[in-house]
């Protein structure tokens, strides 16, 4: 059968734009989709980088000039890779111009911006989805089906953290650095893919932050010169120039989910060791789950149902083709998949939604990441208030 084409169009070509023109371009070769991504526009600020970029990815157009993108009749979905402050203006455009949306988390810098766009919509006749890539790892969509399936019971405890140890003095004031254009620091970079993450897993709502902190432990640097070069802080050139960082370099906060469970939730930029550390263990009344992206194809399980003599964690490599999300699209049984392949499986589950089918794993549209920035914007209430903030009180 023919397969209808999916017109893309990507703004941002650093370090998502490699990410996702990766996505659009594997997901026409390892899945069967009845989509064929397109690869159709690239967008971004500097053209004397674009132009050698689209070469490289094949993409067919080039534009410094979102507004013209999300206007153009041709393109049928528009991806935001850009820094947060700009989520909201280009998905209201696109959704405005009729055209699906996928953005890049967090929803947006502010839960202002982050309502505009879930607001838009409800309204609009495209569809939308947020690059919460972590549901692309197998063991991550595996937790969840071992929670839903009563693996786990009743949970109680949740214990979520996202490390990186990246952000010393040396780094300049790049976007992320920088409230107006990032929102929060590792809060909305980091907090916000492991809130996501075990609401996904758990399948519950986070109803109440007990408590936060925010720290910024370095409090000026230098600012940037010249263009990013295509990861967290690679290639990044400073100035002599120095200015103040006014964002959060860690965010804890203590939570309560709608289960019952009691949760602790850390993300940090300088926790010096962990490279990108991010996971969760869960503990319910029947067993316990543990995973961490620095083991990505691992998943642990600890069934406490089991016979005392042999009860014991079990690591689970997820990658059986019978047994694990994902897995039959990519290798053999314990061949590894990296980053990379969470983008790819992240696009082909919005391609089964733009087909009517049902994806391996919900990807979450503007209406459910939301939800996280809701959660995101009561933990930075909680920090500057010090006190215990319900998420109800957030709207
Ligand atoms: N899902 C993940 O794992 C993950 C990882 C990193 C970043 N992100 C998110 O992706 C987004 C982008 O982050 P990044 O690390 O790719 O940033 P980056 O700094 O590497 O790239 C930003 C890109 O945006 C472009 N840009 C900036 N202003 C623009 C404008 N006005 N018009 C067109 N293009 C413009 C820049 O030219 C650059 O190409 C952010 O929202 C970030 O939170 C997600």
């Amino acid at each position: 059968m023919a397969k209808r084409q999916l017109n893309v169009a990507l703004i941002g070509r650093a370090f998502m734009g490699k990410a996702h023109s990766n996505a659009w371009s594997q997901l026409n070769r390892f899945f069967d989709s009845s989509y064929e991504a397109v690869l159709h526009t690239i967008c971004a600020r500097h053209r004397e980088a674009l132009e050698p970029f689209a070469a490289k990815w094949a993409w067919a157009n080039v534009s410094t000039d979102w507004k013209a993108v999300c206007g153009d009749p041709a393109v049928d979905l528009v991806d935001i890779g850009v820094p947060n402050n700009l989520h909201a203006p280009i998905a209201l455009a696109a959704l405005k111009a009729g055209k699906h949306v996928a953005c890049e988390k967090p929803l947006a810098g502010t839960l202002a911006d982050a309502r505009r766009m879930r607001d838009a919509a409800r309204r609009a006749p495209g569809k939308t989805f947020v690059w919460y890539n972590y549901r692309g790892v197998p063991a991550v969509a595996h937790a969840r089906a071992l929670v839903r399936a009563g693996k786990v019971g009743t949970i109680r405890h949740v214990r979520a953290v996202y490390l990186q140890g990246w952000a010393d003095e040396s780094v300049p004031l790049a976007w992320r650095f920088d409230r107006k254009l990032a929102g929060s620091g590792s809060h909305g970079d980091l907090n916000a893919h492991i809130i996501d993450m075990n609401r996904f897993v758990t399948g519950e709502e986070i109803t109440e932050i007990s408590g936060a902190i925010a720290e910024t432990f370095v409090k000026t640097r230098h600012t940037l010169v010249g263009p990013v070069a295509g990861g967290i802080a690679e290639g990044l050139k400073k100035s002599s120039r120095k200015a103040r960082v006014t964002v959060d370099d860690a965010v804890l906060f203590l939570a309560r989910f709608s289960g019952g469970a009691a949760a602790s939730f850390e993300a940090a930029r300088q926790a010096t060791g962990n490279l990108n550390k991010s996971g969760f263990e869960i503990n319910g009344t029947r067993g316990s789950l543990r995973y961490s992206f620095e083991r990505m194809a691992e998943l642990e399980y600890f069934d406490a149902t089991a016979d005392a003599a042999v009860r014991g964690w079990t690591t689970i490599n997820c990658s059986n083709h019978a047994a694990h999300p994902y897995a039959a699209a990519w290798w053999p049984e314990a061949h590894p998949i990296g980053y990379e392949h969470t983008f790819v499986n992240s696009a082909y589950n919005m391609a089964l939604v733009l087909a009517g089918r049902k994806p391996t794993a919900p990807m979450p549209d503007f209406e459910d990441a939301y939800q996280t920035q809701r959660v995101l914007e009561a933990a930075l209430i909680s920090a500057r208030l010090k006190r215990a903030v319900k998420l109800s009180q957030v709207k």
